[in-house]
């Protein structure tokens, strides 16, 4: 029984045939909306995350204002390193800093995922507050960050183009490493439960560092986390798998079980489905095409929709939509693949 008015996302994720393609994107509730932009002004980040009222207005924001298909909750990863008892502040042009990164064995000893429901107890209230708002219009995507991803800020203390320091700490402590992203892994499948405890309809894992490992690598240092995290979640909702970089795991994450994995724009649509075996595949426009012009924003995702050919897929970004996107392309690219035919 679902009684979500528009279910094609959750359609599309049990493969069942959809009269049209659903499409949302990544990052699509913050950053680039003005009425986003105004509610930065007066409320710190971590304020926006955790009250019910202005997460629940921020998360249907992009569902009234550009038509997507799906909410996705309002929040952060980082909000599981906050969990395992670490600092972590959001500067504004900064990103995430970390100040004291982990970099021991006594510092992770001390990480205790016990502490998540108590840490993240706003996540109960915030994300009742949000189903609310959205009034079974469409369905809630909850999200976590992969422990991989998750690790990358933890060990290097803020964002980084290569996270040296957080590789470097893995290859000289692998079992440290291990330790780390097993305590990652708990947090975030307590915060999963908790956010499934409130009502969210799928949940999407972003692995958005994935593609800095070698193939061996990411065996070694994300799929197993990933494969633990679907084990408890896919019985309960759909998982997107969402890997950036990493095409060449593929057919591994597919193995999961999840039930569709994400790609980004640096592979061919008709290659990632092959490799994505039976899995519902979404994405992948490079965001910066809906930076314009306008004719290629319609073009280009018209393009991609061909690409990907009928059934068992959902149209999407290849990353998260940029802060510097005009309303009306955004507008677009939803509008263009509600109206595609094949
Ligand atoms: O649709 C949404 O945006 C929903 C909420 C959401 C945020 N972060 C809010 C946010 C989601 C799904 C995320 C995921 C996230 N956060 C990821 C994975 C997706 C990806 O882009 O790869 C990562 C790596 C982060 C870590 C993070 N948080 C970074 C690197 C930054 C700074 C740069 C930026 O603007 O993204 C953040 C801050 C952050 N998280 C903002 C928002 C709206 C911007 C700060 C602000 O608006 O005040």
């Amino acid at each position: 029984m679902n009684s979500i008015k528009n279910d094609l996302l959750l359609r599309t994720l049990r493969k069942e045939k959809t009269e049209r393609i659903p499409v949302w994107f990544m990052r699509q509730a913050g950053r680039y909306l003005p009425d986003y932009i105004k509610l930065r002004e007066k409320y710190s980040f971590f304020e926006r995350v955790r009250n019910p009222q202005l997460a629940a207005e921020i998360t249907v924001m992009p569902v009234k204002q550009v038509g997507v298909d799906a909410a996705i909750l309002f929040s952060d990863i980082l909000v599981v390193a906050q969990a395992l008892g670490v600092d972590v502040e959001i500067l504004e042009g900064k990103g995430p800093i970390l100040k004291n990164p982990i970099r021991t064995k006594e510092q992770i000893d001390k990480l205790n995922p016990q502490h998540t429901e108590e840490i993240l107890h706003y996540a109960l209230p915030t994300t009742r507050a949000v189903k609310d708002a959205l009034s079974n219009e469409v369905p809630l995507i909850g999200f976590c960050g992969s422990p991989w991803t998750l690790l990358c800020y933890m060990v290097e203390g803020n964002g980084s183009k290569d996270f040296a320091k957080a590789k470097q700490f893995c290859y000289q402590h692998p079992e440290l490493a291990a330790t780390l992203l097993e305590k990652i892994t708990q947090s975030s499948i307590r915060y999963l439960n908790m956010q499934l405890a409130a009502g969210v309809d799928t949940v999407q894992i972003f692995d958005s560092w994935g593609g800095l490992l070698s193939p061996s690598d990411y065996r070694k240092f994300s799929l197993p986390y990933l494969n633990e995290i679907v084990k408890a979640i896919q019985p309960k909702v759909p998982v997107i798998l969402f890997a950036k970089g990493a095409w060449f795991a593929l057919p591994e994450l597919q193995k999961t079980g999840a039930s569709a994995l994400g790609l980004d724009w640096n592979i061919e649509p008709s290659v990632g489905r092959k490799m994505a075996g039976n899995a519902v595949v979404q994405g992948n426009l490079d965001p910066i095409t809906l930076l314009g012009p306008q004719k290629n924003v319609e073009m280009e995702t018209i393009a991609m929709l061909k690409n990907f050919g009928t059934g068992n897929y959902i149209a999407n970004l290849g990353h998260g939509v940029l802060p510097q996107t005009p309303l009306e392309n955004a507008k677009l690219f939803v509008d263009t693949v509600k109206n595609f035919k094949h």
